[in-house]
């Protein structure tokens, strides 16, 4: 299985660049990521840099709060985490986890979060959900530094259809929980939303996480007279036609017909004066 999900993240990676006409990196990215993978392998199986939760004693976290393993692993989803000496106040997640995820809390079911880095938020969910499967899907999937027999890390590349759909393929099971955690950008949790809320089981939970990030850094939304993500699924919610030029006719029937509620939260995180912690928990039929 590790050498399946290493020879997928590794073609998709060497895809991507090609697909970018980056030949050179193309070429570079042969050996780098070989050489990543050997590296990580012997730092996982000799514990460098990274902690295996497995041999971790459980008696010491079983017992915390979601926030307080969101703190523990300096997680931003917590009320609060370190930069640095730095403690800066951060989106305070875990009341709607708790909310809207409990009825999973000692229950075996499949999570997967794009934009794991280094698996700080996987790590803490370890905990809480004793019996969750957890994959990690990054742009860099080399980065975590938690690893468990219940943890996956693959390669993902959110601003990509073609990334996108490869994932989604090589889930072979319905997810019950996806979490959006990676670029933010107003393009890519469009589409990602669109190819992977099929990937849900029925009754399953997308979670999109800092959804109106772009209104502060504006760089994640270079698009003009688009409609944000918010704006897209308050007209589902509302039943009311919308055009989006992320979304085709197809995708749009299908989300309508299978989305079974949302709900629209916010945290805590405030950034140039502006509250950045918008998360939507949105439920299929
Ligand atoms: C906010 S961090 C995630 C933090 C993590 N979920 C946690 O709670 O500890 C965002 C992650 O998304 C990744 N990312 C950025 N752009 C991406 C893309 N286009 N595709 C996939 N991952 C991306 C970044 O490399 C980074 O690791």
């Amino acid at each position: 299985m590790i050498m399946k999900n290493f020879w997928f993240s590794y073609q998709n990676i060497l895809r991507r660049e090609l697909l970018k006409k980056n030949y050179f990196t193309f070429f570079r990215k042969i050996f780098g990521c070989i050489y990543k993978f050997v590296t990580r392998f012997l730092r996982h199986k000799f514990s460098i840099n990274s902690v295996n939760l497995d041999k971790i004693d459980k008696k010491d976290f079983s017992k915390l709060s979601l926030d307080n393993l969101f703190i523990n692993f300096n997680c931003d989803k917590g009320s609060y985490f370190f930069y640095g000496k730095e403690k800066i106040f951060s989106h305070n997640y875990s009341i709607f986890y708790k909310k809207y995820l409990n009825f999973l809390k000692d229950k075996k079911f499949k999570l997967l979060e794009l934009g794991s880095h280094e698996g700080k938020s996987l790590a803490s969910f370890y905990f809480y959900y004793p019996r969750a499967i957890m994959i990690g899907a990054n742009i860099n999937p080399f980065q975590m530094k938690y690893q468990s027999k219940r943890i996956t890390e693959l390669f993902v590349d959110v601003s990509s259809e073609e990334s996108l759909t490869s994932l989604s393929n090589h889930l072979d099971n319905e997810l019950d929980v996806i979490i959006d955690d990676a670029s933010h950008n107003l393009r890519d949790i469009i589409i990602a939303f669109s190819i992977l809320f099929k990937k849900l089981k029925k009754g399953g939970i997308y979670i999109i996480e800092d959804i109106n990030q772009f209104e502060v850094f504006k760089n994640l939304n270079p698009y003009v007279n688009e409609l944000t993500p918010l704006e897209i699924l308050k007209s589902i919610q509302e039943k009311k036609d919308f055009e989006s030029s992320f979304l085709d006719e197809e995708t749009k029937k299908y989300l309508i017909n299978n989305i079974n509620d949302i709900k629209i939260e916010q945290g805590s995180m405030i950034m140039k004066k502006k509250n950045i912690s918008d998360i939507v928990f949105i439920f299929k039929r």
